[in-house]
C-alpha cells in the first residue's frame, strides 16, 4: 500500500484511489464540534458527499485519559472505512487528533487528516506579531500535540496555551452566548491576557460555536482564528492530487451519526450547524 504526504508534507497516510471519488468522506468529532469542520467542507466541496460521526453517547473526550480518546478514534475510523466505505477520514477533533492522529495514518486503509497541523498553519499566517494563544481541552492542551506542531510548522511562533474545560460542555447544551458561558470564559482566558498575543487558534472544534463570546473578552485586537477552512482546503487539495474528487455534476449528501439521542443531535446540530440535519442515524458501538 503506498503512503502519502499532503501538500504540505504531512503524513496523511494511505493514497485515495481515483475509482473512489464519489464515496463519501468520513468525519468524527466526540460531538457536534466537528459541524464547524463540516461547514467549512460542504461549503468548499458541495459535490462531496459526508458521513459525520457525533459521538455524542460518549462526549465529551476532553478530560478522558488519551489512551481512552485513542480507542474510540479507532472504533469510529474502522466504522467509517468497514461500514460506511468513506475514501478518507477528517478527524474534525483536536482532542482525538492529539490522542491518535500518527496511529490512525499509519493503519487506515484510507488517508486520514487531523486538524492540529492546519490549525498551526492557519494561524502561523494569521499572526503578524509571531506571538500566539492556543485554547483546547485539557486533553489537547496537556497533550503538547500544539507545541511539537508548531515546532515544526513554525518555529518561529511563540505560543501561550490554556485549557478550557467546561466550555465543550457549553456548546453540547447549544449554550453559546449565555451570561455563564461569558463569565466561564473571562476566568479560563485571562491567564491569556496581557500576553501580548494578537491572534487565538480555537484549538477545540466546539470553540468556534462560542466565537463572540470569546472574542467579546479577548478583545477586537485579537483575531480568533480557526483550523476548519485549512483543514478543508487540506481535504480538497488531497482529492484533487489524487483524481478521487466526486464529479461536479452531482450534488453532495450528508448522513449523520449519532451514538447519543438522535432527536437532540437533530435539534441542537441545526441550531449550530445552520441548516436541518435530515439524516441522523442512530449509532452503537459494540
Ligand atoms: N471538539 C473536540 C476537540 O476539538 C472535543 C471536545 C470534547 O469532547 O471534549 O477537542
Amino acid at each position: 500500500m503506498t503512503r502519502g504526504r499532503g501538500a504540505n508534507g504531512e503524513r496523511i497516510g494511505a493514497g485515495v484511489q481515483s475509482d473512489q471519488a464519489s464515496k463519501p468522506i468520513g468525519v468524527f468529532d466526540s460531538g457536534f464540534g466537528g459541524l464547524s469542520v463540516l461547514r467549512a467542507l460542504v461549503d468548499l466541496l458541495p459535490h462531496e458527499s459526508f458521513a459525520y460521526v457525533g459521538d455524542t453517547g460518549r462526549y465529551p473526550y476532553g478530560p478522558r485519559p488519551l489512551e481512552e480518546v485513542a480507542g474510540f478514534a479507532h472504533q469510529i475510523t474502522r466504522f467509517l472505512v468497514d461500514e460506511v466505505g468513506v475514501k478518507m477520514v477528517v478527524v474534525a477533533c483536536n482532542t482525538a487528533s492529539a490522542a491518535a492522529l500518527d496511529e490512525l495514518v499509519a493503519e487506515a486503509p484510507v488517508p486520514v487528516i487531523g486538524v492540529i497541523e492546519p490549525g498551526v498553519r492557519a494561524v502561523a499566517a494569521a499572526t503578524s506579531k509571531g506571538r500566539v494563544g492556543v485554547i483546547g481541552t485539557t486533553g489537547t492542551i496537556s497533550s503538547g500535540a500544539y507545541q511539537r506542531a508548531s515546532a515544526t510548522v513554525s518555529p518561529q511562533t511563540k505560543l501561550f496555551c490554556a485549557a478550557c474545560p467546561g466550555f465543550v460542555e457549553f456548546v453540547e447544551r447549544g449554550e453559546t452566548d449565555s451570561d455563564q458561558v461569558h463569565v466561564l470564559a473571562e476566568r479560563l482566558l485571562s491567564p491569556l491576557r496581557g500576553k501580548g498575543i494578537d491572534s487565538l487558534l480555537l484549538a477545540c472544534t466546539h470553540y468556534p460555536f462560542l466565537a463572540r463570546t470569546i472574542g467579546d473578552v479577548m478583545g477586537r485586537s485579537v483575531l480568533l482564528v480557526s483550523s476548519a477552512d485549512e483543514t478543508a482546503f487540506e481535504v480538497k487539495r488531497i482529492l484533487e492530487s489524487s483524481g478521487a474528487s466526486a464529479p461536479a455534476s452531482g450534488v453532495g449528501a450528508q448522513v449523520y451519526y449519532s451514538s447519543g439521542d438522535v432527536e437532540w443531535f437533530r435539534s441542537t446540530g441545526r441550531r449550530l450547524f445552520g441548516q436541518d440535519l435530515d439524516n441522523v442515524v442512530q449509532v452503537v458501538w459494540e
